[in-house]
């Protein structure tokens, strides 16, 4: 089956007469920021400066946390926390993420330990990080998937435990609330992204949050080569600043957060009853009291029940014009620099099964209700003619 033969199967013209994106960033409002740009420019201070500053102050007020250090991603937020918590050893991941969770292991010629996720959440299981505690381990980086708030409280009983470094990989945690709270001050430190995809957005970019005074100085002067102003580095930090330009994006999208999270909500709230009369889809389970922000929105495929594997379902939505993605396929274990260090003790059944079933359909905060309902149309005549197309 070629995805060319598809339409015809389907009976006639996709979907959609143009291809619906995945996502996009919102970005309204932004016009007016012309003044402000030309401002910036006109300064001389294009980078590191006053609205750095301001975009921090108004993150760690919203965030309500001690420390907020804006960045130019979320990869070199994580690459520093690495380095200036000084982790040795093996580093506990989940192996059903993306990829930039194991490099800034990688980076700092660390061990990455890969673990199994929880079937239903789709979060690191605090169990499979237990099992995989060696003597050599010092600090477990969990990832708050696709915006559903980990488990921090298990995670933080056990690095407490085993006195081990937590750190969140917050890159899709902007709009999460977990038990009524926004995410930050969790475990060490968190590093969100900023990234065009994610519903806080400052073009590219990220932030380190933490409660530790110490922890934040390093980081500070980790983005910044290492250096305090001494111009004698206190160890080997990145060039990793936000300029001025992206921080006032970020001030200005900080603005739409909570707008954008709750669309988001209310289209996955329509995605969910609408999937919901189809067989053989279920959904990432978000525990009560927690906000996803539905960075993404993941549908898991019973092939059985739904007549088709996912894979095919991915062929016949690009074919009605609308795009997927697998996410995360393949996880960290199948991919080339990282199956060396999979210790095949550390069992991924939940990875597999979730990397090869679930796929992740298009959302972003100002999608039509109108382009919801048609992909769920196209999702339910796929269904109806799935025995053709298998
Ligand atoms: C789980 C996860 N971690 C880290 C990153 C990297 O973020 P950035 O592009 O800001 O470095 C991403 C990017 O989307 C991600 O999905």
């Amino acid at each position: 089956m070629k995805s060319r033969d598809i339409p015809a199967i389907l009976g006639g013209a996709p979907i959609f007469d143009t291809l619906l994106p995945f996502t996009r960033p919102t970005l309204s409002g932004i016009i007016t920021l012309q003044k402000k740009y030309l401002e910036i420019l006109g300064s001389g201070m294009i980078t590191n400066s006053k609205y750095v500053e301001e975009f921090e102050e108004k993150v760690k007020k919203y965030l309500g946390v001690k420390y907020a250090i804006a960045l130019n991603s979320c990869t070199s937020g994580l690459m520093i926390i690495l380095k200036a918590l000084e982790i040795k050893g093996e580093v506990i991941i989940p192996s059903f993420t993306f990829f930039a969770t194991g490099h800034c292991v990688l980076w700092n010629n660390l061990t990455p330990v890969l673990v199994d996720c929880d079937r239903n959440t789709f979060n690191i299981d605090p169990i499979a990080v237990e099992k995989a505690i060696t003597s050599k381990t010092s600090a477990i980086i969990a990832v708050h998937l696709f915006g559903n708030p980990a488990d921090t409280k298990a995670l933080e009983k056990i690095a407490k435990k085993y006195h081990l470094k937590l750190i969140f990989d917050a890159a899709h945690g902007f709009g999460v609330k977990h038990q009524g709270k926004p995410l930050g001050g969790s475990g060490d430190a968190e590093s969100f992204s900023l990234s065009p995809t994610k519903l806080l957005t400052s073009a590219e970019g990220g932030i380190v949050t933490t409660n530790n005074k110490e922890l934040a100085r390093k980081i500070r002067i980790g983005r910044n080569y290492g250096d305090s102003g001494i111009y004698d580095c206190e160890f080997a930090g990145l060039s990793a600043r936000m300029s001025e330009l992206h921080a006032l994006l970020g001030i200005e999208s900080l603005k739409n957060l909570e707008k954008n999270t709750a669309n988001r909500g209310q289209l996955v709230n329509l995605y969910k009853e609408l999937l919901n009369k189809i067989p053989g889809i279920t959904f990432q389970k978000i525990e009560d009291g927690n906000r996803s922000s539905f960075k993404d929105f993941s549908i898991y495929i019973d092939k059985k029940e739904f007549g088709l594997s996912r894979d095919k379902l991915a062929l016949a939505l690009e074919a009605e014009n609308i795009m997927v993605r697998k996410f995360f396929f393949p996880p960290l274990h199948k991919q080339k620099i990282y199956a060396k260090y999979h210790n095949s003790k550390n069992k991924v059944d939940n990875t597999n099964n979730l990397s090869e079933n679930s796929l992740s359909i298009p959302l972003y905060s100002h999608m039509e209700t109108a382009a919801v309902k048609k992909v769920c149309e196209a999702i339910y005549r796929i269904n109806v003619h799935a025995s053709e197309i298998a």
